[in-house]
């Protein structure tokens, strides 16, 4: 078990902050117009993704095994059926084919270490760092390589078993994260084109934002708070009984969400001030941020430590991906650990080469373009999709769903731990109606 409330709340918080809103943040709020998208996003993790991760750790409290085999006690528990076990596995699987491409943009960040250590950010403008970033892509040899790194690394660390190491990593580490943030932010307020930033990101225009801007806001709720993947059911599996679910689910909520917003004024107004496009995709820190550095007192400095807790950021958040189904594997399958990651390590490895190759070789490979959705997109392009716009949001409707409907109301209150009447009645509502009745809704919308 986590040995405190604070434990937990460090671990679950090195789940949910990561490349989700250092990388992913700021590049799709940019490819989605701006202000419009954010309030979108603002609202998606205030009525959806709160309410979800309250109903996920709770689930995971109450069964205390497995993400898989929970779903299963607890249905047999409830007088459920026994289907609800694939909830598990839906989440396992999305939580594996988010790693294989995760893994891949990790190792950027590793490959990126080296680039800033060397020095080559110093002056460089946007041209010269346009160039590391394509070389880097074009260079299928050189992803492998730094995501195999990536990957050796997460299972090296899951195979010793995850409690001891990572609340130690955490206390220090992300705190260090949000103070560099706070001074890149810092930097970007003495560029001229921090006012057009701020406007870009928080004055909404509602013209600006599509059906699918709308579902990309929704999806990038539940990916950047880890939900519907089962990684913070296996999280709150190791939280201590009498801690309030509910506080401690607003606090990581908050906490990462205001990651992603300091990420987000951190990078724009360098973005606009090297005539970037906000819309420039997944380069878009990979291009702006070196500039900076490149130009401010000890940047080198700063440059290395920035990308070395972006990577740490990032490992604590796959740790938690392959978490489930490293559990399962040693539950169900009495495999030791240490072989159980290895397993899950060479299989993720290998579907993240269809990552590696979406960047050079088979850029211009569209293997599902008969699928209206997938028409025009990499395999890095549908794992996205697939994963943040699809399986994360089915998975979280229905774990919101079991918990407000199926779960005894009695172990539900009591895993909540709200203690005012009301409080809990009006959350109980907005699980049992609101947050699914919206996911349904984007849904839907997106289908017709
Ligand atoms: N929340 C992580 C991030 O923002 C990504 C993640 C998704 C982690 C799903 C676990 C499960 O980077
Ligand atoms: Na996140």
């Amino acid at each position: 078990m986590w040995s405190s409330r604070l434990a937990f709340i460090l671990a679950a918080t090195g789940s949910a902050v990561g490349l989700g809103n250092i990388w992913k943040f700021p590049y799709i709020t940019g490819e989605n117009g701006g202000g419009a998208f954010v309030v979108v996003y603002l609202l998606c993790i205030a009525m959806i993704g709160i309410p979800i991760m309250i109903a996920e750790v709770s689930l995971g409290r109450r069964g205390r095994l497995s993400p898989i085999n929970t779903m299963k006690q607890l249905a047999r528990a409830d007088g459920a059926s026994q289907n609800w076990k694939y909830l598990g596995w839906m989440g396992v699987i999305a939580a594996f084919l988010i790693l294989s491409f995760y893994s891949v943009i990790g190792g950027w960040s590793l490959s990126y270490i080296g680039h800033a250590f060397s020095g080559e950010f110093e002056g460089a403008g946007s041209d010269k760092i346009g160039a590391i970033f394509g070389a880097m892509l074009s260079s299928p040899e050189t992803l492998m390589i730094w995501h195999s790194v990536f990957l050796l690394i997460v299972v090296a660390i899951l195979s010793q078993g995850i409690r001891s190491g990572l609340e130690k990593a955490v206390n220090v580490l992300m705190p260090m994260l949000f103070l560099l943030l706070l001074v890149m932010v810092g930097y970007a307020m003495s560029t001229s084109q921090f006012s057009q930033a701020v406007d870009f990101l928080f004055t909404p225009d509602f013209s600006k934002l599509t059906t699918e801007g709308v579902l990309s806001a929704l999806g990038h709720a539940f990916f950047t708070l880890s939900l519907g993947s089962c990684a913070m059911m296996a999280y709150g599996s190791f939280l201590p009984s009498q801690v309030s679910v509910a506080r401690t689910a607003i606090t990581v909520s908050v906490i990462d969400t205001v990651v992603a917003l300091l990420a987000g004024l951190a990078i724009f107004p360098l973005a606009f001030a090297n005539g970037l496009e906000p819309s420039a995709g997944p380069g878009l820190i990979f291009q702006t941020l070196p500039i900076a550095f490149g130009q401010m007192p000890a940047g080198t400095f700063f440059a290395t430590l920035f990308f070395s807790l972006l990577l740490i950021a990032a490992i604590t958040s796959a740790i938690s991906m392959l978490e489930p189904l490293i559990e399962w594997l040693e539950e169900q399958r009495g495999i030791n650990r240490k072989v159980a990651a290895l397993i899950a390590g060479v299989l993720v490895w290998s579907v993240g080469l269809l990552t590696v190759f979406s960047f050079n070789n088979w850029a211009d490979l569209h293997p599902l373009s008969f699928v209206p959705v997938f028409a025009e997109k990499t395999f890095f392009d549908i794992f996205d999709y697939l994963t943040a716009n699809i399986m994360l949001p089915l998975g979280g409707l229905f774990i919101v769903v079991y918990f407000a409907w199926f779960m005894n109301p009695d172990a539900a209150r009591h895993e909540v731990g709200i203690k005012s009447d009301n409080v809990y009645r009006l959350t109980h509502f907005v699980m049992r109606y609101v947050s699914p009745a919206l996911v349904l809704i984007v849904f839907l919308y997106n289908l017709l």
